[in-house]
């Protein structure tokens, strides 16, 4: 009779022959690891049509403006884990987090200071700081890219009504290595929940709500990418990410600025919240350069 470790030892066996080692081990460890779960739970045939009607479903809603299957991998906390594990990050160099689905090529290139808001929202916001190397030195010429949500929870990506361009901007670091530009207060927002990850969080009494954050990708040549939030210390759900992807060091304060004196200078409304934030990069060769984030190849 052939039994469960029968089929698992044939499978595991038929990637023998795989030219490619790593591939090799890859295909094997996953199904060695697939096959124990399945046999630990028993799953039935009822549930593994669910998980496969669940991948269909997941493919079908998936488009260019809507990736369901990172939305997985963010849910199951496996884009954070496949982070911490890539990342060979330096004392010193700012912590990355997910780049989560809203990232999309083309966000316009902006001077120094300017506004990414493209339409009136909420509570104004300036961000300013220096793009720095783990050593303390400036860097000159970094591709800076900034995407974030509006007060309607969601990034122009997800709105037919935002201008393309709305609450995204692409900059470069000046000699000194500051960078500035001028925001709104992002607010807390539920990931896409219309979908099979949504169904998931229902079923299992989670809550869709990520904390209020700022997305910063940061690349210049010498340093590795970096694609990390600065989280608003204020936000609900610091504590209960849906994505897992607070790290304490990404937390920062919005702090309110009454000068009616310094707002004139910057053409804000008084008062005004401000954001001081350096990042420091690690050199080339550390940390992991990510594909999905070109913010060198889109300002170069
Ligand atoms: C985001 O921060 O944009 C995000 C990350 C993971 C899942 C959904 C959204
Ligand atoms: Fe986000």
């Amino acid at each position: 009779m052939t039994t469960a470790a029968d089929i698992t030892r044939e499978v595991i066996a038929s990637f023998d022959s795989a030219g490619d080692a790593r591939l090799r081990e890859l295909m094997q460890a996953l199904t060695r690891h697939l096959h124990a779960f399945v046999s630990e739970v028993r799953l039935t045939q009822e549930e593994w049509q669910r998980a496969i009607d669940a991948l269909r479903e997941t493919g079908a809603i998936t488009d260019d403006r809507r990736q369901e299957f990172i939305l997985w991998s963010d849910a199951l906390g496996v884009s954070m884990l496949v982070d911490a594990l890539a990342v060979d990050r330096p004392a010193g160099a700012t912590e990355s987090t997910v780049v989560g689905p809203f990232w999309a090529r083309g966000a316009p290139l902006r001077a120094y200071g300017d506004s990414i808001a493209e339409r009136q929202s909420g509570a104004p916001v300036r961000v300013r700081g220096r793009i720095l190397g783990t050593d303390g030195a400036p860097v000159p010429g970094a591709a800076i890219e900034v995407w974030q949500n509006d007060t309607n929870e969601l990034y122009s990506v997800q709105d037919p009504d935002a201008p393309e361009g709305h609450l995204r901007g692409r900059f470069l670091s000046e000699e000194d290595g500051r960078y500035a530009f001028e925001s709104v207060r992002p607010v807390p927002y539920r990931i896409p929940f219309d979908g099979p990850v949504g169904e998931m969080l229902q079923a299992t009494g989670r809550h869709p709500w990520r904390p209020a954050h700022i997305h910063i990708a940061v690349s210049a040549q010498g340093y590795a990418s970096l694609a990390t939030h600065i989280f608003d210390a204020e936000s609900p759900y610091l504590d209960s990410d849906a994505v897992f992807a607070v790290k304490e060091s990404l937390i920062g304060d919005f702090r309110k600025v009454d000068s009616p004196a310094e707002a004139k200078t910057l053409g804000l409304p008084a008062p005004f919240l401000r954001l001081e934030w350096d990042f420091h990069l690690a050199p080339a060769g550390t940390g992991q350069t990510r594909r999905t984030v070109a913010a060198s190849d889109a300002v170069t």
